[in-house]
């Protein structure tokens, strides 16, 4: 877990502004759920994840009820939805917030990260799984991203899904794998595909894949997301072996991948279809999609493109106070009143380091006040830049006028 100072912050808030006005323009709502959940909750995701039985912050309340801290969102919004039961379908909500994953903390994974996402409830079409792609592709494109990679894939329907885990679990209890791929066929054959150790290599890379297994309602599902994709010239790679680390996903799922990460964090988002989740958390049978992005991991991202550049945003005016009284108070609350971003000295420095502190705030302006501008009703404004002109005093009661009318 980790501190997010005030110079990150500002590209934080950049981020999510840019997502809330994506989300918004498409007809989505936000969604504001408990950071902290009954585990019931959670183990829907799947108990055969490491999300569900490794990394999860559980523990007893002091009602003795056993919760945890929400390892992702999607669960939340479908207990939201099954509990609301709102009558406007589709249910269409946005979201943004930390989630808690007790992983290796490493560049881009941390055990405190924070997701945008949105969820989709109540809509089996697939040009519904095209727009959810498309929306986080906008995303991407509107942060200034250039390096991301989409990745789709199809795990079928349920039947397609569970026949191709018993071909998986065939074919990998048949080869080489290593001590570790072992455990994992023995708890999820389709997680064994994800497996990153080089002694699993050859066995992952002569495994069936999930095509073969397809109804043809899951094929035909599949193929319209496709073709929409590629109406809207949204590039992509079909990758057969991709399994994502939930199990809820139905039919499709989809990764974006940054290429500027270290592919073990190269994840940027994912998604995918999950109908069955809402009827798993007591509500009526629901399809569902959605995505959730990492917020950290694509800030990473940014840094490597250096997409946001310069963004430190200086105060438009610094007041300078060598004479301590409360003038200074009176003029830096009448600035941002005024609707000018004012920052001033404290604590009667000398004029000279309250200067220094000027030049490094990089306000354009300083509003000088010195015992003489007091006994006159007067300020001094003076522009920072070198070449921007003389000092001028002004009358105190002309301020804000003469600030209005210059800037
Ligand atoms: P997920 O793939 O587990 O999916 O997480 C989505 C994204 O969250 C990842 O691609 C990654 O960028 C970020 N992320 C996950 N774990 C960490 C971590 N430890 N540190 C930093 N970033 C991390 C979900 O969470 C699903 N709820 C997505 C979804 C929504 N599916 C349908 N709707």
């Amino acid at each position: 877990m980790r501190d997010i100072l005030p110079a990150d912050t500002a590209r934080w808030r950049r981020l999510n502004a840019v997502f809330a006005e994506i989300a918004g323009s498409a007809g989505y709502g936000q969604v504001i759920t408990p950071l902290l959940e009954d585990i019931g909750v959670f183990t829907r995701i799947g108990d055969a994840t490491d999300v569900v039985t490794k990394e999860m912050y559980d523990f007893r309340d002091k009602g003795d009820r056993h919760v945890s801290l929400r390892p992702e969102m999607t669960a939340s919004v479908c207990r939201s939805f099954a509990q609301h039961r709102p009558a406007a379908l589709p249910w269409k909500v946005w979201y943004t917030g930390s989630n808690f994953r007790y992983e290796k903390p490493q560049r881009g994974r941390f055990r405190q990260f924070d997701q945008v996402g949105i969820e989709v409830l109540g809509v089996d079409d697939a040009h519904l799984d095209v727009e959810v792609i498309a929306l986080a592709w906008e995303f991407y494109a509107a942060l200034g991203l250039t390096e991301v990679n989409l990745i789709v894939n199809s795990l079928g329907e349920p039947e397609d899904r569970a026949a191709y885990v018993e071909a998986l679990r065939t074919h990998f209890e048949s080869s080489d794998l290593t001590e570790q791929g072992r455990a994992t066929l023995a708890k999820n054959p389709l997680r064994v595909l994800d497996s990153k150790r080089e002694g699993d290599a050859a066995a992952v890379a002569a495994a069936p894949t999930i095509a073969d297994f397809y109804s043809s309602e899951a094929a035909q599902h599949f193929a319209t997301v496709q073709s929409g994709l590629q109406r809207l010239g949204i590039p992509y790679t079909v990758e057969p072996k991709l399994v994502r680390g939930l199990d809820y996903y139905r039919r499709t799922i989809f990764e974006f991948q940054g290429g500027t990460l270290d592919s073990a964090q190269n994840a940027l988002g994912g998604g995918g279809r999950y109908d069955g989740l809402v009827e798993a958390l007591g509500g009526p049978a629901t399809p569902g999609i959605g995505f959730a992005l990492g917020v950290d991991r694509t800030l990473l991202a940014c840094e490597d493109e250096g997409v946001f550049g310069d963004d430190t945003a200086p105060v438009d005016v610094f007041v300078v106070d060598v004479v301590g009284g409360q003038e200074a108070v009176a003029i830096t609350a009448e600035l941002r009143a005024a609707g000018f971003s004012a920052d001033r000295g404290y604590d009667n420095r000398s004029m000279k380091a309250q200067m220094k502190l000027a030049n490094r705030s990089a306000a354009p302006l300083a509003i000088i006040v010195g015992e003489e501008e007091v006994a006159s009703d007067s300020v001094i404004v003076r522009p920072m830049a070198r070449d921007a002109g003389d000092q001028q005093r002004i009358s105190r009661s002309d301020l804000i006028s003469h600030l209005k009318e210059t800037s």
